[in-house]
This record gives structure tokens, sequence and C-alpha cells, in this order.
């Protein structure tokens, strides 16, 4: 059994298991703070957070970050309450700046099948900036139907749905601290 104490009371008992506890996440986010720290500097990079699942890693990223960047964010259609791909990507929030000749690193909690991010820095791109990168916290390389460089990976995760640290099943468990499986129960299994 894990310990579960780091899960509020109130949403324990749909928690199955802690898959990355807060300290990990954050160790990792260190990590790659130094890897972008060290080849975006003297650059001008606009972070560029999907919402809504990229909130933490984006606010957790951007202070371990020591270069000077702004933040922008877009927001997409995701899942709804399912937890497949459709394929199906549209845009409800774009941009409020111009990226043409900026260095864009776009901030995403998970890359499952790659479609929404294949979709995005096609987008991206189009509008002419110097660079589109990718830096994910989460991947599940076993579900990717796309070819999608992702440049900076936080962890490989298997073929799961997980939830926490920005990641929702149902618009629920954004705000668990941690990464965690849920009980087959939570999905009427
Ligand atoms: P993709 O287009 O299939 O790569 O899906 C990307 C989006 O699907 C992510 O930004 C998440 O919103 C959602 N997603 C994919 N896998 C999971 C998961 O295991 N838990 C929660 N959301 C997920």
């Amino acid at each position: 059994m894990d310990d579960l104490s780091s899960i509020p009371p109130t949403f324990r008992g749909d928690v199955e298991s802690i898959l990355i506890p807060e300290a990990d996440l954050q160790t990792r986010l260190a990590e790659l703070a130094a890897d972008v720290d060290r080849d975006y500097a003297g650059r001008d990079l606009l972070l560029v957070g999907v919402l809504k699942g990229a909130i933490f890693v984006m606010a957790d990223l951007a202070r371990h970050l020591t270069i000077p960047t702004a933040m922008d964010f877009m927001a997409v259609s995701s899942y709804g309450a399912s937890t497949s791909s459709s394929g199906v990507v549209r845009i409800l929030k774009d941009l409020d700046t111009e990226i043409e000749g900026r260095d864009v690193l776009l901030v995403e909690d998970i890359v499952d099948s790659g479609l929404t991010l294949d979709y995005l820095t096609k987008n991206l791109r189009s509008r002419r900036p110097a660079s589109v990168e990718i830096l994910s916290l989460l991947t599940k390389p076993s579900r990717r139907e796309v070819d999608l460089p992702v440049r900076y990976v936080g962890f490989e995760v298997p073929d799961v749905f997980v939830v926490g640290y920005g990641l929702d099943y149902a618009e629920r468990y954004r705000s668990l601290r941690d990464i965690v499986t849920l009980e087959p129960s939570v999905y009427g299994g």
C-alpha cells in the first residue's frame, strides 16, 4: 500500500497509487530548468503554457529558471470527460503576443498521442518564430501517433491515465501535488 498521507483526505479514497511524488517532480523540474537556462542563455525566450494542464509545470519551471523569460498561454480543446484522444484540436484561447523572430518554448503537462502538440507546433511555426521547442513534464511514448520531437522530457510514464499536478479527470484532481493513478471505481469501473 502506498503512503497516501500527502493526498487530502477528501480525495484519498479515489487515489490508487502515487506514481511520481511532489519532491521528484520538483527535482526534475529544477534539472530541466538548468538545461533551458544553458540552451537559451542570451536569447529572447517566450514560455507558452498550454492551459489548463500546464499551469503548475509553468509556475514551477519558470521559478527555477534564472534567465529572463516572458510568459503567454494558449488553451486548446481537450478530451472532456473521456480518457482517450479524439484527434480534434481547437484553439480556445490564442496567444496575446506576436512571436515572429522569437524563441518559443511550449510548456506541456503530458504528451500522449502527440496530436495536440503536433497541431500547435505547426500552427506556431506558421507565425515565423526564430524557433519552437517543446518541454513536457510527462510523456507516454507507447501512445504516440505522430513523430513529435520533444526536446525536454521530465518523466516517461506507462500507458495509464494519470492525474494531479495540473492533470485532470473531468476537471477534478488538478490540485493534487503528486502525479497519481485513480481507482477504477472513479471511472465507473
Ligand atoms: P495528446 O494530443 O494525445 O498528446 O494529448 C495531450 C493532452 O491530453 C494533454 O495535454 C492532457 O490534457 C490530455 N491527457 C493525455 N493523457 C492524459 C492523462 O493520463 N491524464 C490526464 N490528461 C491526459
